[in-house]
């Protein structure tokens, strides 16, 4: 990693832990147990691919931070989810995330199957609380009760002028990267393929929705934040699909190959659990060229935008070279 692009990395991975602390509903207000869980699941870990991600395309789309955070928070939000549930023991059963114990081993199953529904409900209450549009600017009767810790007062304003459409469309690419056409029907795939061995394709149609739909979402909401042309757009679409992908075929290749301790969580857990993976199919040495295909690909959507890209390529190679 270059040092640029690491020092960028770890000012918006400190900045927006500040933003997650400030948006979470504080773990002193009731019901307490279930925030405390909240913020257990999605503070202090993780290495906030999707965030960074919005945040680079937002940079390109010439974004204001503020705007974009409060798209990064609610894919990220979307995603602790989703780890939440993918480690219950009615799924990958699994008692190590992010070097802590998971979320059902550290609370209980109710609590964990509560912090999901409650992180992904806040995840569009953001989207929707940020509009803020004229008449529409308090839209409950309680705005924002749990938001402690005043983060939340400029980023209501900044968005004051939001286009209500625009806001509207990220709403809608949230939802479907997030449910049964996106990252929830991907791990129905994944579950149903237990024991099984997928051809390519399947495989492909798996890993592109439980995993790739929320990469893909990322870089869109990031990008939406600002301002990009529809060919632009189309473009990024592009390479969200193929970087979110090739993210999936890493986490297979990693889940066999490096160890507990580096992965934060339990190594060679697809094995074990009989999951069909581009490694079970493709041997590690075929994963790696996979992976390496999908990253050439990724770069070359990228051409055309010069160096308002350059985060993007580095967010690329990153997600194709992390050993973690
Ligand atoms: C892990 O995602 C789950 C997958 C979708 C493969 P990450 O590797 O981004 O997990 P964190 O957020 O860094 O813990
Ligand atoms: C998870 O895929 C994808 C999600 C939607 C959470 P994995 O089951 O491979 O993720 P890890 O390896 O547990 O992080
Ligand atoms: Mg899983
Ligand atoms: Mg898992
Ligand atoms: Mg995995």
């Amino acid at each position: 990693m270059r040092a640029d692009f690491q020092s960028w990395v770890a000012a918006h991975q400190a900045r927006f832990e500040e933003v997650l602390r400030g948006l979470l509903p504080r773990a002193d207000i009731a019901p307490q147990r279930l925030h405390e869980a909240m913020r257990y699941a999605v503070l202090d870990g993780g290495k906030r691919v999707r965030p960074l991600l919005a945040f680079a395309a937002g940079e390109l789309a010439g974004a204001e931070t503020a705007r974009v955070d409060v798209a990064a928070a609610a894919v990220e939000l979307i995603h602790a989810y989703s780890l939440v549930h993918d480690d219950m023991p009615c799924m990958d059963d699994d008692v190590l995330r992010r070097g802590k114990p998971t979320c059902h081993v550290q609370y209980d199953e109710a609590t964990a199957l509560l912090v999901g529904d409650s992180l992904q409900t806040l995840a569009f209450q953001l989207l929707a609380e940020h509009r803020l549009n004229g008449h529409a600017r308090f839209p409950h009767p309680n705005p924002l009760p749990q938001a402690g810790e005043g983060a939340n007062e400029s980023l209501r304003e900044l968005h004051a002028n939001d286009d209500a459409s625009r806001q509207l469309e990220m709403v809608r690419l949230l939802a479907v990267a997030s449910g049964s056409r996106g990252m929830a029907g991907g791990q129905a795939i994944d579950l149903a393929s237990v024991g099984k061995s997928l051809t390519l394709p399947e495989l492909e149609f798996m890993h592109i929705h439980k995993t790739g739909a929320l990469i893909r979402a990322a870089v869109l909401l990031g990008a939406h934040c600002g301002s990009v042309s529809a060919e632009q757009l189309d473009r990024l679409d592009h390479f969200g699909k193929l970087i979110g992908l090739a993210f999936q075929v890493v986490d297979d290749v990693l889940d066999c190959e490096a160890d507990t301790a580096t992965l934060g969580k339990t190594a060679g857990k697809d094995a074990d659990n009989d999951k069909p993976t581009y490694v079970s199919l493709l041997g590690i040495q075929g994963a790696r060229d996979m992976a390496q295909r999908l990253h050439c690909e990724a770069l070359e959507t990228l051409a055309g935008f010069g160096d308002s890209a350059q985060r993007l390529r580095e967010l690329a190679d990153f997600i194709v070279l992390r050993k973690f």
